[in-house]
């Protein structure tokens, strides 16, 4: 065997059992490198006389051919060995959730919303809505309260200075600039004429313009419940300067007190979930209801506690009335022909009830203790059929 030989099963042996990318790359310097064993065999081919390189060349050329071709091999199956080592070692768990668990809880406030919407889908309810900027004719005058009436005064209202939106149109429209609340220095005009009052803004003090809004916008019969924020300026722990209400209307002919009463009263056994719930309507006051009803739910001692259910005790819970024949008129319909009920409740307030808080105003401050406290999980949407409490 020549020494050409021996070098390439040498090499070729080495090649073979060279165990680590690394390890073969050391080899091949060895042999193909600057300084490598058949680069230098290589080199020789130059001081060759032509024959000896006719018989040389192709033998070292071949060498280093060998060997090439040896460590390509060796490599495409290290290659492949260490893919497969690391994709063993590296298997992903596609059935793991993508993302940590959210972190975040649904306000208690948006929970109770989201179950009135549920139990009031379900009596044929749609959902309106109405802006929270909103014209003195649609929060006060529409509604049979006109300029002068003291009922405007049991607001707390917030005005806005009316000369920013001037010309801005009205309603929805309408934006606030920071700092025109309330400006004592623009008293309003008593003399103010309809379209003026069109033009004056105060944040709503309650959800009833929207009452004006759905029946100047849609023909009777009308269900509607409709839930949103509302705005007087009041601080104490059962008051906030901003809260939610939720106001019901039903226009259509032949509606009476009862049809009031029994909604109330499936809609109050549906949110609490207890049948023994007993309502008491109170004669009451408001411009916009003839007659006007408050009502109140009874209560029980339970462990200590009072609890919706039964009739020990009553609390005040909600507004409530025949449409006024007034407003109606207002809206363009014939009293004589429509007639309805109407109810505003406090969201805030069957949520305290609901969930056992006694102070509104942690509702308001973003606390995450508290959220994470009363809050909710997002995937436990209220469903009627599960009880719509979560
Ligand atoms: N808007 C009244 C309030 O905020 C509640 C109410 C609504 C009363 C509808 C009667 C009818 O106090």
């Amino acid at each position: 065997m020549t020494d050409l030989d021996q070098m390439k099963t040498d090499l070729l042996a080495a090649i073979d059992s060279a165990a680590t990318l690394d390890a073969l790359e050391a080899v091949r310097v060895s042999a193909l490198g600057k300084a490598g064993s058949v680069t230098a065999l290589l080199k020789t081919l130059g001081g060759m006389s032509p024959d000896e390189r006719q018989v040389q060349g192709p033998r070292i050329q071949g060498l280093r051919e060998a060997v090439t071709t040896a460590i390509a091999t060796r490599k495409a199956s290290l290659d492949r060995a260490e893919l497969d080592a690391r994709l063993a070692s590296e298997t992903l768990d596609m059935t793991l959730p993508a993302a940590a668990a959210p972190q975040g809880s649904v306000h208690p406030v948006s929970q109770v919303m989201d179950e009135l919407a549920e139990i009031f889908a379900d009596l044929g309810f749609a959902v309106a809505t109405g802006p929270e900027i909103e014209d003195q004719w649609h929060n006060f005058t529409a509604l049979n309260m006109p300029e002068s009436h003291p009922a405007r005064a049991m607001h707390d209202t917030f005005y806005l200075s009316p000369s920013p939106l001037r010309g801005e149109g009205r309603g929805e429209g309408a934006s606030a600039s920071v700092g025109v609340l309330g400006d004592p220095a623009q008293p309003l005009s008593p003399t103010l004429s309809l379209e003026g009052e069109r033009e004056m803004y105060v944040l709503r003090t309650h959800t009833s313009p929207v009452q004006i809004r759905t029946m100047m916008g849609q023909q009777p019969p009308i269900r509607i419940i409709a839930p949103g924020r509302v705005y007087r300026s009041d601080w104490d722990a059962t008051h906030t300067p901003m809260f939610h209400q939720i106001e019901g209307l039903v226009i259509d002919k032949g509606i009476t007190l009862g049809h009031l009463k029994w909604t109330l009263e499936t809609f109050l056994k549906a949110f609490f979930e207890r049948d023994d719930i007993v309502l008491r309507l109170r004669p009451s006051y408001f411009p916009f209801t003839e007659p006007s009803a408050e009502v109140d739910v009874g209560w029980t001692m339970e462990k200590g506690r009072r609890t919706l259910g039964g009739s020990e005790g009553w609390m005040e819970l909600l507004g409530s009335g025949m449409v006024h024949p007034r407003v109606i008129a207002a809206c363009g319909l014939d009293p004589n022909e429509w007639q309805g009920f109407a109810f505003g409740v406090g969201v805030d307030r069957l949520a305290m009830l609901k969930y056992g808080m006694d102070d509104l105003r942690p509702f308001f401050e973003g606390d995450a203790r508290w959220l994470k406290h009363y809050g909710f999980s997002a995937l436990d949407v209220p469903t009627l059929s599960q009880g719509v409490g979560a």
